[in-house]
């Protein structure tokens, strides 16, 4: 039988940190994070800090530990949370390069140290808390909310949905406003207030697909934009940055083959 210690260190497959064989030594390790921190009254300016926390005393995932950190160590460390389940979005920041949730993505124990930045080309408010303004108003301006002029007669049913028509909002509706996929997107680091950006554009997306939604062509006309619709190049970073596993590079494919079809060009 092969076992993991039998394979040349380089053919060893790579497991998930929370899957890695833990020997007592490497329990006992002190985790290392280096922070960013920026305070927009102090006269530090921009700097990492450095922390240690036992690791047999934190919880497993990034959050555990900066709640650590700020509990016991330095309470004027600044970040996001609320839910602690992956589902409010507030705690999404870069993680060792890559941007995701701190509540549900495991401490890497075997790394020298983990580094967390706020959310990239984010203006930041302080320390890991990104100012969010213009992701949202571009949220707003794509009107995401049921336009019908045709109201159910009384003692109708209201604006039911067939079950295949339910099925297209999947993999859309689901977005919890992270914004890990719209700082992750060069376009939208290049033009983030004239380019909506990829959550933008997939909630977009969500309204002209859905069946009861009556303002369709209203929508479209308002996407046909060389900055708003047309700045992503399908670079696909959106995607692999998203917690939830979303696809919003899919969706703006889907939207300009949509104003291609039914708007005159
Ligand atoms: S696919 Fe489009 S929206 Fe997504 S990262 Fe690339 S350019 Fe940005
Ligand atoms: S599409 Fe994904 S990454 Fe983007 S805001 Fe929604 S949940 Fe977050
Ligand atoms: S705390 Fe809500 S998603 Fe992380």
């Amino acid at each position: 039988m092969i076992t993991l210690s039998g394979i040349r260190p380089q053919l060893r497959p790579q497991l998930p940190a929370q899957l890695r064989p833990q020997t007592w030594a490497s329990v006992r390790r002190p985790l290392s994070f280096s922070v960013f921190r920026y305070d927009p009254k102090g006269n530090e300016g921009a700097h990492f800090d450095k922390y240690e926390i036992k690791k047999h005393e934190c919880g497993p995932m990034v959050l555990d530990a900066l709640i650590k950190i700020k509990n016991e160590v330095d309470p004027t460390l600044a970040f996001r949370r609320s839910c602690r389940e992956g589902i409010c979005g507030s705690c999404a920041m870069n993680i060792n390069g890559k941007n995701g949730l701190a509540c549900i993505t495991p401490i890497d124990s075997g790394a020298e140290e983990t580094v967390l930045r706020p959310l990239p080309h984010s203006f930041v408010q302080r320390d890991l808390v990104p100012d969010l303004t213009n992701f949202y108003q571009q949220y707003e301006s794509v009107q995401p909310w049921l336009q019908r002029e045709s109201v159910p007669k009384e003692g109708e049913a209201e604006c039911t949905q067939s079950i295949e028509d339910r099925k297209k909002l999947d993999g859309q509706y689901e977005c919890i406003l992270c914004a890990c996929c719209s700082t992750s997107c060069p376009s939208y680091w290049w033009n983030p207030e004239t380019f909506l950006g990829p959550q933008a554009l997939l909630a977009a997306h969500r309204w002209v697909t859905d069946s009861r939604d009556e303002a369709t062509d209203d929508r479209l006309k308002q996407l046909n934009d060389t900055m708003k619709l047309y700045r992503c190049h399908n670079i696909q970073n959106c995607a692999d940055a998203c917690p939830k596993n979303l696809k919003p590079s899919i969706a703006i494919q889907r939207l300009k083959e949509m104003v291609e079809k039914k708007l005159p060009q």
